[in-house]
């Protein structure tokens, strides 16, 4: 079912707003994020400086008829550089482009881009309920391998983590 009119490209800076406007819905709605006020433009370019179109950080958007309906990441996952053959990926599409297959576009990019960048292990972090977040990395071949009980808290109760990982690099 994958929309034939959706295109995937890296991500410029013009896609901040339309990347920041998805993310905040998910702030405000949703425990699939704990972030708990919506993200400032100023944040939001600083955290899109830390992506680039080649190495191992990338942004990827998608885009119907010129609207961006998603984006994908592969971020540091932590700041030691012992962690720099890991990234922690990580999709959010407009809450009218779920369903459709664009999660898999997005992912399909992403990791095509990153083939041949030194990496080892991408991670998801979901905070459950999220099946169509599992059904979308199991896709993609991470297998869970944590459940962080009661990670996060938000909307005054706790929330379970589960962790997803992936090997890349063709080694396991
Ligand atoms: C999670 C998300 C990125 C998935 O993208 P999507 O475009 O909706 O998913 P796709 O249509 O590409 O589907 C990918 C697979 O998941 C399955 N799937 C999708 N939604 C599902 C659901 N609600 N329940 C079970 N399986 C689901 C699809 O059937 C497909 O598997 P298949 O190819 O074997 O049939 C999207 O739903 C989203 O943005 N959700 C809100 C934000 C979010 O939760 N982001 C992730 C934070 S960890």
């Amino acid at each position: 079912m994958i929309h034939a009119s959706v295109d995937v490209r890296p991500a410029s800076e013009k896609d901040l707003e339309a990347i920041n406007d998805i993310y905040n819905h998910y702030v405000a709605e949703t425990h699939v994020t704990f972030d708990d006020e919506p993200m400032t433009m100023e944040v939001r370019r600083e955290w899109f400086s830390h992506y680039a179109e080649a190495g191992r950080h990338r942004l990827m958007v998608a885009t119907e008829s010129g609207q961006v309906a998603g984006y994908a990441s592969s971020s540091r996952f932590r700041p030691k550089p012992g962690y720099l053959t890991s990234v922690e990926t990580s999709v959010y599409l407009s809450p009218d482009a779920v369903g459709k297959g664009v999660g898999a576009r997005l992912y399909t990019e992403l990791f095509k881009s990153l083939e041949g960048e030194d990496l080892h292990r991408a991670y998801a972090g979901i905070a459950l309920p999220n099946p169509a977040s599992i059904a979308l990395h199991e896709k993609f071949a991470f297998k869970r391998v944590a459940l962080f009980t009661e990670q996060g808290r938000k909307f005054g109760r706790y929330w379970d983590v589960a962790w997803f990982e992936k090997p890349l690099g063709g080694e396991t």
